[in-house]
């Protein structure tokens, strides 16, 4: 119940509780000081949204802005789960006005026969994807290569025409036009009009997504109307000759063969809207990206000194700092959102840069990190149905544009200046990019052959954690018992190295041998300087750990992947239980220092053949002293596993990590405690080569995507995925890191993977991309 006027005014709360009833708050005054502060169009929002609303992330998620009459909502989880929902949380609102305007802007508007109407982004179903699924084909990475070599030239040309200045405003020189001139190649404009389409662009943004004064709303409405009459006049031109490339040719060819799913209106609008959402949103996120990377110094030397991180660079950059900060939806039901009541008719700001940053979602959020492995995960394309058909177009051009940017211009700097953007809700990138140089230093003048380059191929797709990797020193190198080699890695430059939880692992390549191998960190996470890891001299190893005793010594650069963390500890067990066979103590070792933290009861069994060959037994007695049992089979203390888990407990969870005999012994004892006690952690496949002449095929109907694909015999189901334009994040592909995951809504599953439980397969809720498949042909419905 809304508090009397008077009540409110005595707590101070600014609302105007009446305006509030109005934009159908369900609950009466749910608004916080700092909600009702909450102004988009500010300075603040404008220039670092995610940091604007920190505040929201961290204590009030969900909370109704009475200045937008929008409900705002800003964690990871809440905003994927509005996106996946495209029924109950409508489009309908993307191109909306958030700011009505006035009769005298809507005249002139009505004076253009401006129209614009349902296009795809703002289409509801069941209209919107037989649609895309008409339209998706020029999209997929097949056909999206042919663009690259346009790109790269547009690239080496704009930058031909700067070098020698020593000063560049890149946004005006080079960001705005190059990827307007390639989204018009891509739908198949004509190339003229490029000045006109560029300012009335910027009208575009300002009509739909800014908060145009007053007497601005006219000036904007006539050049939205005329850009509204441009968008008219080219798809005529363009009609006269439909066979010609270009997508909007596609969608005329498409006219004829479906006219009731491929529209006339349709075609006009997305004349219109086509040209914004492929121009200015890469014009804007390849802008923010190179402003990010600059300010990052020791960043950007490194994708200059190693160009081969770039396609997670601009992932990261993507996430970080992407060009759309926040989208919209409509609900169409009495719902929740985070536990909040929203009702049916209410608008949602969900603002994605804030998702982003969701430390739930992305550890260490604010930290750009390059080599983050779950990047991709970012909503800056939104997500499901709806999901930016032109994201690997947009991938691929900044992919393209940053390559030329680190070779030709390394030691580039932005200019000092302050940074301005259009003020609006979801379009953010910023309007002027000044950098400078000395062009004395330009080291094609060294080395003419520099300016063409070395292509390393640009990655059409979302990046691979196999390219990602960063060089460490190795600090230390102590034998840590007979046979056990422990290893302290350090960033070269002493900086911090990326956060991680017990359990997590990293890959070390071997040099050039092509090896690289897990290794668990079995250091304290609260040493932010350095990874540690211990390594084995196993002589059954397939040669990694060999390759680690014969070369490594303190002072080496080494390179490795990671952290990746597939084996988390569940922080909310009442009890823990670790048992660790000889060199499986060290994911255990960090699993248990963080159990002694937390307070909760815990032992630590540590198992091994004889003393001397087993690590860490001082320090692990110093710090755990009786919650240690030592089990030394030399010394006829072995563990006893059917009477450690005789009986079953509630809450309690056992984490286990060793020789695969110890953990089939372990899963053999654990069978009558409840599901899922028994977490372990596997560092060898079992795997061999796909073979098509014993596989079949089958079908995935992926639901949050509104797709059926085919998956052949000789295909794995990442591959189909990915063909499909569907990101799947992966990184071992032999089904042992996890990466792959995807949650299975139906159909059986026949797992090859060793990463889930004997339970978590029998549930049929998940499966790993890489290499699991459907039983017998049958069809699977997946989460995506
Ligand atoms: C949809 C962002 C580049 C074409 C979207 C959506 C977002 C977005 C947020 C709405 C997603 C949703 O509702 O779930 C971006 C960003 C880009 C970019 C950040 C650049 C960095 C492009 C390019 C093209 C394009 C280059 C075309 C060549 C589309 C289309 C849709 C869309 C056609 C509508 C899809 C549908 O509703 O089915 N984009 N976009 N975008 N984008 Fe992009």
């Amino acid at each position: 119940v809304a508090p009397s006027p008077a009540a409110a005014a005595r707590r101070g709360c600014p609302i105007d509780h009446a305006a509030l009833s109005a934009h159908k708050a369900p609950t009466g005054c749910p608004v916080s000081h700092r909600a009702a502060d909450f102004d988009p169009f500010s300075d603040g929002y404008q220039q670092n949204p995610p940091d604007y609303v920190r505040w929201s992330r961290e204590q009030e998620p969900v909370f109704y802005s009475p200045q937008l009459g929008y409900w705002v909502v800003t964690r990871f989880d809440d905003i994927k789960a509005i996106f996946r929902d495209n029924i109950s949380f409508s489009p309908s609102i993307a191109l909306e006005k958030i700011t009505p305007t006035g009769p005298e802007a809507n005249a002139v508007l009505a004076q253009y026969g401006f129209a614009l109407n349902r296009t795809l982004v703002n289409e509801d179903e069941p209209a919107h994807m037989p649609r895309r699924r008409a339209l998706m084909d020029p999209f997929t990475p097949e056909h999206l290569a042919h663009h690259e070599p346009l790109v790269r030239r547009l690239a080496r040309e704009y930058v031909d025409r700067f070098i020698d200045d020593g000063r560049a405003d890149l946004v005006d020189q080079m960001l705005w036009e190059v990827p307007l001139t390639v989204a018009l190649h891509f739908l198949g404009v004509p190339e003229e009009d490029m000045d006109k389409l560029r300012e009335y662009s910027i009208a575009h943004t300002v009509n739909t997504w800014g908060r145009p004064k007053p007497e601005e709303q006219v000036a904007v409405a006539h050049a939205v109307g005329n850009f509204w009459q441009l968008a008219g006049k080219v798809l005529e031109k363009m009609r006269q000759n439909p066979e010609a490339d270009g997508w909007m040719q596609y969608g005329i060819r498409k006219q004829k063969e479906m006219p009731e799913v491929v529209t006339d209106s349709y075609l006009h609008s997305m004349m219109m809207a086509g040209i914004v959402a492929a121009h200015e949103t890469t014009a804007n996120a390849t802008a923010n990206a190179v402003k990010l990377l600059l300010q990052h110094p020791h960043v950007w030397r490194e994708i200059c000194e190693d160009p081969s991180l770039i396609p997670n660079a601009v992932e990261e950059c993507l996430r970080h700092n992407g060009s759309v900060a926040a989208w919209r939806r409509l609900a169409t039901v009495d719902c929740e959102v985070g536990g909040v009541p929203i009702l049916a008719g209410s608008k949602l700001l969900i603002v994605t840069s804030s998702a982003n940053h969701d430390e739930g979602h992305f550890a260490d959020a604010d930290l750009l990190d390059i080599r983050r492995d779950n990047a991709s995960d970012h909503l800056t394309f939104g997500y499901g149905s709806h999901q930016c058909m032109g994201k690997n177009l947009a991938r691929m051009e900044m992919q393209v544009f940053l390559e030329e940017f680190t070779r030709r211009l390394p030691h580039m700097k932005l200019a000092p200046q302050s940074f301005s953007y259009v003020p609006n809700t979801s379009f953010r990138g910023p309007e002027h990019l000044w950098v400078e140089w000395d062009p004395a230093q330009n080291p094609e003048r060294r080395d003419a052959a520099v300016r063409e380059g070395e292509r390393s191929p640009v990655r059409i797709g979302e990046p691979s954690g196999h390219a990602i990797s960063r060089p460490v020193r190795v600090e230390a190198a102590t034998p840590a018992a007979d046979g056990v080699l422990h290893l302290r890695l350090v960033a070269p430059d002493g900086t911090s190295l990326p956060r991680w939880a017990p359990g997590s692992h990293i890959d070390v390549e071997c040099g050039d041998s092509g090896l690289s191998r897990q290794y668990s960190l079995c250091g304290d996470p609260a040493d932010a300087r350095a990874f540690e890891i211990a390594v084995l001299d196993d002589p059954d190893s397939r040669g990694g750990s060999a390759w680690v005793h014969a070369n490594v010594k303190p002072g080496d650069r080494l390179r490795i992947r990671g952290p990746r963390n597939h084996f988390r500890l569940d922080e909310g067990a009442q009890r823990l239980v670790f048992v660790a066979g000889g060199i499986g103590i060290t994911p255990v070792m960090a699993m248990a220092r963080r159990a002694r933290e937390m307070g909760t009861p815990y032992e630590l069994h540590y198992c091994g053949r004889k003393r001397e060959g087993m690590a860490f037994i001082d320090a692990l007695q110093a710090l755990h002293g009786e919650h240690l049992k030592l089990h030394v089979s030399e010394e006829g203390s072995r563990l006893d596993l059917q009477t450690l888990l005789a009986t079953p407990q509630e809450g309690t969870q056992v984490y286990a990590c060793g020789p695969l005999r110890m953990l089939q012994a372990l899963e053999a004892a654990c069978v009558h405690w409840p599901e899922d006690t028994l977490r372990v952690e596997h560092f060898e496949s079992t795997l061999g080569t796909l073979d098509p002449s014993k596989e079949q095929a089958f079908e995935v109907e992926l639901k949050d995507s509104g797709l059926t694909l085919p998956v052949r015999a000789d295909q794995t189901l990442l591959a189909a995925l990915r063909a499909a334009n569907i990101d799947v994040q992966s990184d071992c592909e032999e089904g042992l890191c996890g990466s792959c995951e995807v949650r299975v809504l139906q159909g059986p599953v026949d797992h090859r993977d060793m990463v889930l439980t004997r339970s978590e397969r029998e549930a049929g809720q998940r499966m790993m991309s890489c290499c699991s498949r459907a039983c017998g042909g049958q069809k699977l419905v997946l989460a995506l």
